[in-house]
This record gives structure tokens, C-alpha cells and sequence, in this order.
């Protein structure tokens, strides 16, 4: 028998393997709803079971997998629970999952169309099923990245490019409810601090659209370059979005770039809510938007949309004489000329599958649910006594307060901070804090379709049990 290579197995060894993989996830799925959401534990306690030195002598599958099962996975919060109402929740869809594992499995590069021809059209097809939904032209194209902040990186360097003068004397505006991958994506670009003008969000938490336009036109008096608007559709802390066509209006008079940040709220459209919220997307120079958040893929999926596809193209490509080959031969995209990757794996395969396998409808019917799920939460919210409604369900969150009438709020800030930890440590569902008008406010996020409405009624019954024992430590949970 010929001696085995090394890291090879046998193929009854890999299919036993698999096999024992497919059932620790299907069990998984299974059992999660009645596990709690997981732990934050001291990072002493990590190293002290997890540090060890790189293995030089080999340990069966099985033994592995089990040290990931009980001493990793309980040791984290798991943000694909249903009942992780926390940030922006994470709740994956199986046959997005399977299609990770074969892309992985088979290892498909999709960064030149002469390696990964068909890759590449898939995903092509993909970014064309989303510019559809979001009524792009036909020259509008984009690229799947490894999510939100990345996208809007991708998206806000074709905007830098397409104003020469930008690093010079270039001008950028958002409202302060803006996700922190922007200004980081800004950095990353070029500008200076004094080049980014962060306006304060109106009541509605939305950009001050006659702010906006007085500001524009000061720093032009001025000598300065007013060249991008980075628009919020549906931002983290309140799920607010810009008023998309006034603000195309103001950026087509001004010539200005139209960005907007949809990582999680774009794909609402799909929904009766979202496509309310969201008029005038069409009219976007750029969208981030990310299939690993209310697509239900597992994460590593945002996606970079323009309105002109070769815009990309202008700011990123760079040919180096080992990548010649590609430009000869059948000519298709090169999407590595498209964006920051030239080693690029078959991301959009989850969502192309994904889409497939369950049909359009059955998504919609998900971020249905999922809204209603917000709108659930207000209401039962409403009911309660103490708590104060911050901002209603709006694209799925809903932020809100434990406000005791005796206390000061500086004390209700800390109580509603210390509610988040208490919430964690009772184990049955987690929900995050974050400021809106300079206090501290809770938010739900109710993405997970496996959510139901008992899980929410049920979080916000032991919320409020929670708040009342801070208040009377000696009362007990019920
Ligand atoms: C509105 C928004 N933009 C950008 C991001 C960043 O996305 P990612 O974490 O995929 O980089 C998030 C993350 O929650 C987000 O909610």
C-alpha cells in the first residue's frame, strides 16, 4: 500500500467527519432556543483552558470538535440566538451555511474571470438580483466583500476617485447616527478631520436636510470641495433612515456623490415597511449592504454597489505583469480590478443558494416577521410602567428606557447601562445599550426570524423584573 501523503485521509475518514459535523449543526440549531445566549467570561479564565503550545503530535477529529463544543462555544454570546436582540444580530440561514462549507470546501476563487469564470458570473448575477431590488440601472454593478465596513469603504473610494480635487480641498457630510465604518473609511481614504462634517441628526435621528444644504454652500464660499453625502439607510442605534430623495435632489444640484450605508437596513425593501422608508434608493451613486445581516447568511457577506459599475474599476485596478494572462483570452470581469481583494472566495455562493433554495417570498415573509417583532415589543413596552418609548420600531429596532420617576439621569443612565450586564448574566436573551440624545437608551434588534413573539414578550417581562430589582435588590427574579 503506497504510504499516505501528508494531510491526507481516506474517504470514508472525510465523509465520517462531515457527516459528524452536519449533526453538531443540525443539533446545534436545534437545541439553541433553550441554551442560554451564551457568557462574557474573564480572559484569565480563557488562557487558562485554551492556551497551549502549537501540537506536534496529532488528536482525533472527534476529540477536537468536542474541545470546540464544551470548552469555546459556551464561552461566548451567541449572536445567531433567537434571542440576541443585541447591536445587530447575526442569524444565519442553513442552506447559506452549506453553501460556505462547499465554497470553502472547493475553495473557488472568484478574483479573475480566468480562474473563476463561472464564480464570477454567479455573483454578477447576484449584485444584478439587488440592484433590481433597489431599482439601479442596467450599468450598475458591484462586489460582495467581507461586510458592512468594508463595503462602504469600497463604495466611498469610488466616490474619492471620481473628484480629483478631493484629498486637496475635499468636503464630506454625515449625520452623527452614522455607523463608525464611515469615518473610519474616511480615514482610511485620506481626509483630514476637518475635511468630514458630522451634522447632529434631527428628531427623527435623520440627517437636517436645510443644515445640510446651508453647509454645502458655506464651505463652497469658502474654497472647499463639497463632494459626498453619506446617507444612513436604517442606522445601527435607531434604524432611522435619511430622506433618500431629498437628499438626491440636494446632491444631483450640488453635484455631489450619494452614498448610503444599508449594511443592515437596505434589504428591507423587500418589505411593505422598508420600501416606504427607503423611496429614492434608486436614485443612490452607492449602497453598502450586507447579506450577513438581514439576508440571513453566515457572516462574511457585504456587498458594494454603484451606480456605474465601472466606477470601481477607475478607483481600484492596478495591473501587475504576473496578472497579465488574464487580460488575454475570453474577456469577462476581473473582479479583483473592482475592489480591495485579488484573492476573493465565493462569497455571493450563499446568497445565490440561499435565494434559490427558499424563493424570494420566503425572505420577505422573515423580515415580515421580524418587523412585526419590533412593533411587538413597542407595544408591550407601551404597557409596561417606567419605560419610555426613545425611538418607536422603526426597520426593526426599537430603543427605549427604564426611567424610575425618583431617579436622576445620570442614576437612570447607570441603571439601564447595568441592565445589559444583568441581562447577560440572567442568560435568557441579551439586548445592547447605546446613546441617543446624550442618554443612555436600550435597543432591541429583532432580526432573527427564528425570534418569536413569546421570546420577546418574555425578554422584556424579565427587563423589567430586572429593573425592579436594581431598584430593590433584595426582590428576586421570577
Ligand atoms: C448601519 C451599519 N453599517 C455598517 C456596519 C458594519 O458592518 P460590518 O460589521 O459587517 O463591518 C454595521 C454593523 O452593524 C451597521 O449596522
Amino acid at each position: 500500500m503506497e504510504p499516505r501523503l501528508p494531510l491526507d485521509l481516506d474517504s470514508e475518514t472525510m465523509r465520517q467527519m462531515g457527516y459528524r459535523v452536519v449533526d453538531t449543526l443540525v443539533d446545534y440549531w436545534r437545541t439553541l432556543p433553550d441554551r442560554p445566549i451564551g457568557t462574557r467570561p474573564h480572559p484569565e479564565t480563557l488562557q487558562a483552558m485554551l492556551s497551549e503550545p502549537t501540537p506536534t503530535q496529532p488528536t482525533p477529529f472527534e476529540q477536537v470538535l468536542d474541545e470546540l463544543l464544551h470548552k469555546v462555544l459556551p464561552h461566548l454570546i451567541k449572536v445567531d440566538h433567537p434571542r440576541y436582540f443585541a447591536f445587530v444580530p447575526a442569524p444565519n440561514e442553513y442552506v447559506g451555511v452549506l453553501a460556505d462549507l462547499l465554497s470553502a470546501g472547493m475553495n473557488i476563487f472568484v478574483g479573475t474571470w480566468m480562474v473563476g469564470a463561472g464564480a464570477t458570473q454567479v455573483e454578477r448575477v447576484v449584485i444584478r438580483w439587488l440592484c433590481d431590488w433597489f431599482g439601479m440601472p442596467a450599468g450598475a454593478g458591484g462586489l460582495f466583500v467581507s461586510g458592512g465596513s468594508v463595503a462602504n469603504l469600497v463604495c466611498l473610494a469610488a466616490a474619492r476617485q471620481r473628484y480629483p480635487d478631493a484629498l486637496a480641498r475635499g468636503r464630506v457630510y454625515y449625520s452623527d447616527q452614522t455607523h463608525s465604518c464611515v469615518a473610519r473609511a474616511w480615514r482610511i481614504l485620506g481626509l483630514r478631520e476637518e475635511q468630514i462634517c458630522v451634522l447632529p441628526a434631527d428628531e427623527h435621528f435623520q440627517i437636517p436636510l436645510s443644515r445640510l444644504a446651508e453647509q454645502i454652500e458655506r464651505d463652497r464660499a469658502e474654497g472647499l470641495l463639497p463632494f459626498c453625502v453619506a446617507a444612513n439607510a436604517g442606522t445601527t442605534n435607531t434604524g432611522a433612515v435619511d430622506p433618500l430623495n431629498e437628499l438626491a435632489d440636494l446632491c444631483e444640484r450640488e453635484g455631489l456623490w450619494l452614498h448610503a450605508d444599508g449594511a443592515y437596513g437596505a434589504a428591507a425593501i423587500l418589505t411593505q415597511e422598508g420600501a416606504r422608508r427607503l423611496q429614492g434608493i434608486h436614485r443612490l451613486d452607492s449602497l453598502a449592504v450586507d447579506p450577513h445581516k438581514w439576508l440571513y447568511q453566515p457572516m462574511m457577506a457585504g456587498c458594494a454597489i454603484v451606480r456605474e459599475f465601472e466606477h470601481l474599476r477607475e478607483a481600484f485596478r492596478i495591473l501587475p505583469p504576473y496578472l497579465q494572462d488574464k487580460e488575454r483570452g475570453a474577456a469577462g470581469v476581473d473582479l479583483c480590478d473592482y475592489g480591495v481583494e485579488l484573492s476573493r472566495n465565493f462569497r455571493a455562493l450563499k446568497l445565490w443558494m440561499s435565494l434559490k433554495t427558499h424563493g424570494i417570498e420566503a425572505f420577505r415573509q422573515a423580515m415580515e416577521h421580524n418587523l412585526r417583532l419590533a412593533r411587538v415589543a413597542e407595544d408591550a413596552l407601551r404597557r409596561l410602567s417606567r419605560w419610555r418609548i426613545i425611538s418607536p420600531a422603526t426597520m426593526g429596532i426599537l430603543a427605549f428606557r427604564y426611567e424610575p420617576p425618583e431617579h436622576t439621569p445620570e442614576q437612570t443612565d447607570a441603571l439601564n447601562r447595568a441592565l445589559v450586564d444583568a441581562m447577560i448574566a440572567d442568560g435568557y436573551a441579551m439586548v445592547s445599550s447605546t446613546i441617543l440624545r446624550g442618554r443612555v437608551a436600550l435597543r432591541m434588534c429583532t432580526l432573527n426570524p427564528r425570534a418569536s413573539e413569546a421570546d420577546v414578550l418574555e425578554t422584556l417581562r424579565r427587563l423589567d423584573a430586572l429593573a425592579e430589582r436594581q431598584l430593590t435588590p433584595q426582590a428576586g427574579l421570577q
